[in-house]
C-alpha cells in the first residue's frame, strides 16, 4: 500500500547556539532539515507556527522556552494540517531543553495521530532527541513511535546522507 506522508515541523529563525557561539541563522536548521526531507520523498510541508513569536535573542529565548516547559504551557499555533488523510508523520524540531518546544506538544496534543506512524527527527547541539521520544510516546498513545534521528544543528547542511539513510531504513524512499 502506498504511503501517504505528511512532513510537520517547527523551527526558529534567528540568535542561535552553534559550535560553543552564538550565530544569526537566517534559516533555522530544522527547516534546512525539513526541506532535505521534503527534495527527497516529494511529500508536502506544514510548518508548526505559534501565535507568539519567541524572542530573537537566544538568550532571551531560552529562558522564554524553559518557563513554558516547567509551566507545562500550552502556547497557541497558528494552525493545522487541512486534512488528516496522511499515514505517516515525519516529525522535526529543535531539541529545547531536553526535549521537543512546547507549540510541538500543543500540535500533538490537538491531532489525533492513532493509528499512524510517527517518524520524528530533531536537531540539537549535542543533545540528541533528549527526553522526546519518551515525550512523544506519552503524548500520542495510540500512534507507532519510530526509532528517531538525531542530526546536530551545526552539521544539517551535510546530512543528506545521514538522512537518506533513515529514511532508507524507515522504508519511506
Ligand atoms: C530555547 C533553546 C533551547 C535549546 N536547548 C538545547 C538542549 O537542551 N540541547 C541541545 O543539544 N541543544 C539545545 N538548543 C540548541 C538547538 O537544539 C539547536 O540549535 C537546533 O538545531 C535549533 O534548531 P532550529 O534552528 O530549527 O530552531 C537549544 C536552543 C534553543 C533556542
Amino acid at each position: 500500500m502506498k504511503k501517504i506522508i505528511l512532513i510537520a515541523y517547527f523551527s526558529r529563525a534567528g540568535e542561535n547556539y552553534m559550535r560553543g557561539k552564538i550565530v544569526n541563522l537566517e534559516h533555522g536548521n530544522t527547516e534546512i532539515a525539513a526541506g532535505t526531507i521534503a527534495r527527497l520523498t516529494g511529500a508536502p510541508v506544514f510548518r508548526i507556527v505559534p501565535m507568539n513569536e519567541y524572542p530573537e535573542k537566544y538568550k532571551e529565548c531560552t529562558e522564554a522556552a524553559q518557563k513554558e516547559l516547567m509551566d507545562r504551557a500550552a502556547p497557541q499555533i497558528r494552525e493545522y494540517p487541512d486534512n488528516d488523510d496522511y499515514d505517516t508523520l515525519i516529525l522535526g524540531y529543535p531539541c529545547w531543553w531536553g526535549t521537543m518546544p512546547m507549540p510541538v506538544w500543543t500540535f500533538l496534543r490537538n491531532t489525533d495521530l492513532s493509528g499512524k506512524k510517527i517518524l520524528p527527527f530533531c536537531t540539537n547541539e549535542g543533545s540528541g532527541l533528549g527526553s522526546s521520544i519518551d515525550d512523544l510516546k506519552r503524548l500520542c498513545p495510540g500512534a507507532e513511535i519510530r526509532s528517531g534521528l538525531s542530526i546536530l544543528g551545526a552539521d544539517v547542511k551535510d546530512s543528506e546522507p545521514a538522512i537518506r539513510e533513515w529514511l532508507h531504513a524507515e522504508n519511506i524512499i
